[in-house]
């Protein structure tokens, strides 16, 4: 169409295939003159494009949506925790594209880099080494220590604007301090930013092979320490990103996950995939990239072993279960959980799962372990059990023929969630123990809106925490944050002390700066219970 006057109107139309990143748009008439600047993204609209994503709602869950859920606890206690991801807030973009241009792989050849960038798998490979920094510049820093003193603690972030805007802000340098669910929430912002669809995926019982048998070996001394170099985690999170696989053979075009938490190196470098969940459901470990990693995740069996002083090793027992369990991910356009373990392996115990854990195995060159009968002991603690309070533990022996006399040892240790035991709390042979207070899981968190939300219109909301434990808690914070709601801030509120079983009520004011679907978040800290989070969505009217 003409615009009026001394007006012209220009539309470009760019092939699907064309390199992610900054361009400029020059006018050449002899004289060159710059008209202006454009970034160019993937398309999860455009049906040439290598992530388009068919149905709308799932690209306004998995491209747009600015808010998510990440699961956490054990196969036992699922919870799902709020974050911010904010791909769209002020400065995230440019942000995103300095990350590319940070890569080693373009200092080293940008040419080559900058013509990688129109496959999101080069993309998304490179995101997943840059989110860690190890070897490169990097976003965050990972510390699995318990001590964050230097830093924040992993669970008190609650989103990714303020982790990319420090680590641009300060010249590069890495952010103190990500665990496995910060760096796969981070690496969700950027590659939803840049137009590739991803979602945070949480897999409960997640094994760390570190020598790529695809066994856990589990290996204890014969004080019950644990000496082993593998490990399996309460749960682990990564993410998924959707794209078309033109390098691999037709079939595994789809989800493919890919891990930025640095584990293990892959072609001397931390980062992990993309690798198609269609490798990992039929074992195919050779496809691209580091299918036996992923696979063992979900899909290890367990053998334990105690190391006598003699140095003889005696199997204890094992299972080919353990591992790999409720594969969680946020449901699309809702706050439901949407289990994708189906994705991911054929049922467990089933003959399919066997058969492809065998072939998986047979490519690595295995001999089998068989099952040993013998003493099991099985730990349960009773159902009701309540924070704080002391609780019963039964023991059941089964799989003998015979009476047996054993000498019991039971160890009370915290453990956490991957696999590192901490302190032992106890050394008793008989069956009741204590455990300290403050090392489980509660959310009380609730939220409540209380005015009808209109953007740039002060808001209230009223936060409650009921103390879980019989006794009081001291140093409580609340801080709250939402994307397009506390205008990139976090409003943090002192509460004080909180006594046994006592209710603490907090009400936070804010003026939005966006319309459309928000989420509050709020995580409650204090000196015996921390990180317990809660969230709310608003709708955010004109
Ligand atoms: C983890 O944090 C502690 C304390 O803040 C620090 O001393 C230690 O060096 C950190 N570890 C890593 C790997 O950065
Ligand atoms: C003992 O083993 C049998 C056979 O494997 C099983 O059916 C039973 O449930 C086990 N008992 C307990 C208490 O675990």
């Amino acid at each position: 169409h003409n615009p009026p006057g001394n007006v012209v109107s220009l539309s470009v139309s760019s092939p699907p295939d064309v390199p992610i990143g900054l361009y400029s748009l020059t006018l050449d008439q002899g004289q060159k003159v710059k008209l202006g600047e454009f970034v160019l993204l993937f398309n999860p609209w455009c049906a040439k494009d290598a992530v388009y994503m068919e149905e709308e709602r799932d690209r306004q869950e998995y491209v747009l949506s600015q808010a998510g859920l990440i699961y956490k606890g054990t196969t036992k206690r699922i919870k799902a925790s709020p974050w911010t991801f904010g791909q769209f807030e002020p400065g995230m973009l440019d942000i995103c594209l300095k990350l590319l241009d940070e890569n080693p792989k373009y200092s080293s050849d940008a040419d080559a880099d900058c013509s990688g960038r129109r496959n999101p798998v080069y993309v998304t490979r490179v995101i997943s080494a840059m989110i860690n920094s190890n070897d490169d510049k990097g976003v965050l820093v990972g510390n699995w220590s318990g001590d964050y003193d230097d830093g924040v603690r992993p669970s008190h972030w609650t989103e990714s604007v303020a982790i990319l805007h420090q680590w641009a802000d300060n010249c590069c340098q890495r952010v103190r301090y990500g665990q496995c669910w910060v760096f796969a929430a981070v690496a969700c912002t950027v590659s939803r930013a840049l137009g590739i669809p991803c979602r945070v995926v949480t897999n409960f019982g997640s094994a760390h092979d570190t020598n790529s048998n695809l066994l856990i070996e589990f290996l204890y001394d014969e004080d019950g320490n644990d000496i082993s170099d593998d490990s399996v985690w309460n749960f682990h999170v990564w993410v998924d990103n959707w794209m078309a696989r033109p390098d691999l053979d037709a079939g595994y075009d789809g989800w493919q996950a890919s891990d930025p938490t640095p584990q293990e190196k892959s072609e001397g470098v931390f980062c992990c995939g993309p690798v198609p969940l269609k490798a990992i459901k039929e074992g195919e470990l050779n496809l691209k990239y580091d299918a036996p990693f992923v696979f063992a995740e979900v899909n290890a069996d367990v053998v334990e072993y105690v190391k006598l002083t003699n140095g003889r090793m005696v199997k204890m027992g094992g299972s080919s279960i353990d591992v790999g369990h409720f594969i969680s991910t946020k449901a699309v356009g809702s706050d439901e959980r949407h289990d994708i373990t189906h994705l991911y392996k054929h049922p467990e115990g089933s003959l399919q799962e066997r058969e492809v854990f065998e072939r998986a195995k047979h490519h690595h060159e295995l001999q089998q372990k068989g099952e040993e009968p013998g003493l099991k002991v099985k730990i349960k603690v009773s159902p009701d059990m309540d924070i704080g309070a002391d609780f019963d533990v039964f023991a059941v022996t089964n799989n003998t023929e015979a009476d047996k006399t054993c000498r019991v040892m039971f160890y009370a240790r915290i453990v956490s969630y991957d696999g590192k035991p901490g302190a032992n709390c106890g050394f008793i042979e008989d069956l009741t123990m204590e455990v300290p207070t403050g090392k489980g899981q509660v959310s009380f968190v609730l939220l409540r809106a209380i005015y009808k939300p209109r953007v740039n219109q002060k808001l209230s909301a009223q936060i409650s925490l009921q103390n879980p434990l019989p006794e009081p808690l001291q140093n409580c914070f609340f801080s709250v944050i939402g994307a397009g709601l506390t205008d990139g801030k976090i409003l943090i509120q002192n509460v004080g002390t909180v006594g046994p079983k006592q209710e603490v009520k907090y009400t936070v004011e804010f003026t939005p700066t966006s319309t459309g679907s928000r989420t509050l978040t709020v995580d409650f800290d204090s000196d015996k219970l921390s990180n317990i989070k809660g969230y709310l969505n608003i709708e955010i009217k004109e």
